[in-house]
């Protein structure tokens, strides 16, 4: 069990932003290897209460252990997904918390764990589940999405430049048989791909794989969702701290808190303003605070780390 290993990014700043006191509620969206939440513990202690999801049941196996002591007392455990921390939270009678936290993407076990299929490292069966009772896997889109559909989600997700030459690739080969595994499809994007470009950039299957785990798991779209039901249990003074480890993930988390900040939207020659509208929220981190270079060094994985911090009025 205790084999779960994750070692958890900007902890210490990320617990900072959110002032943990001993009255306080605090939801982690990510409850992963329980790094933050477990540090929000000690901060908050004796008496602050944690609500805490993950969509993998691994890692909640994994924290009823590490948690142990405070089970019954100070932190409740969920098996959901965040885009629906509205409607759980309120199940769970936290109806107004002063912190939640995203620490988004997948832990270093989903990766490093060869048969969950994440990644081209290792030889497994495509999936990338992060909840395996999920339907939607790697294999099935690799196998039976249509080259169209494929070409966008490499564009959309993966910002790969090559993704039509991948995704019809892709068609050629499954016509002869189906694709199974990461390093039969690793073997296919590096094929697809020119040998100039092969040479820069990490592993060459690198934003395939992104791309295709963002899809498998609607990634995107349950940020979105979670960070409008988060803002609303925020108590004024509340925050929400986000991290987020790639462009795409980090522009959703920019540009709903602006949008949370944003004031009046009247045109500049209006003398009074006619759309009402006020900020209802300052921004904390006006820029991205990122992992110091020690932890850099230390957690690689931290590299593409940041985080933002929003604050309800
Ligand atoms: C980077 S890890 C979190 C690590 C954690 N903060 C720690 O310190 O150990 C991200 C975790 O969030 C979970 N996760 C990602 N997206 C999720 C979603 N939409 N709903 C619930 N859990 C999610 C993943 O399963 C993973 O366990």
């Amino acid at each position: 069990m205790s084999s779960f290993s994750h070692q958890t990014v900007l902890l210490k700043e990320t617990v900072a932003f959110l002032r943990p006191r001993s009255t306080g509620r605090y939801i982690d969206c990510t409850l992963g290897g329980a790094g933050h939440t477990l540090e929000l513990l000690q901060q908050s202690a004796p008496d602050g209460q944690l609500l805490c999801f993950d969509q993998d049941l691994t890692a909640l196996n994994n924290a009823r252990v590490v948690l142990a002591d405070f089970l019954q007392t100070r932190v409740n455990l969920v098996h959901a997904n965040f885009r629906e921390v509205g409607q759980v939270a309120r199940d769970q009678g936290f109806y107004s918390v002063d912190g939640v936290v995203f620490d988004l993407g997948v832990s270093s076990p989903q990766f490093d764990e060869a048969d969950r299929g994440f990644s081209y490292r290792y030889d497994a069966v495509l999936d990338m589940r992060m909840d395996t009772s999920n339907d939607k896997t790697a294999l099935q889109l690799v196998n039976e999405w249509t080259e169209h559909q494929l070409s966008r989600v490499f564009s959309e997700y993966g910002e790969e430049k090559f993704h039509r030459k991948i995704a019809r690739a892709i068609v050629k080969k499954r016509a002869d048989e189906e694709i199974r595994t990461t390093s039969e499809l690793a073997e296919i994007v590096k094929g697809a791909i020119p040998a100039a470009a092969r040479r820069s950039g990490g592993h060459p299957a690198k934003k395939v794989f992104q791309a295709l785990r963002i899809e498998v798991n609607d990634e995107l779209n349950a940020l979105r969702e979670a960070l409008e039901q988060a803002f609303e249990l925020l108590t004024p003074g509340g925050r929400i701290a986000a991290i987020s480890f790639h462009s795409l993930e980090d522009r959703i988390v920019k540009q709903t808190f602006l949008k949370f900040a944003e004031g009046c939207i009247c045109p500049s020659d209006f003398p009074i303003c006619q759309c009402g509208r006020t900020p209802k929220a300052d921004i904390v981190t006006r820029k991205p605070i990122m992992p110091s270079d020690e932890e850099q060094q230390s957690n690689p994985r931290s590299k593409s780390a940041k985080l933002r911090v929003v604050q309800k009025r």
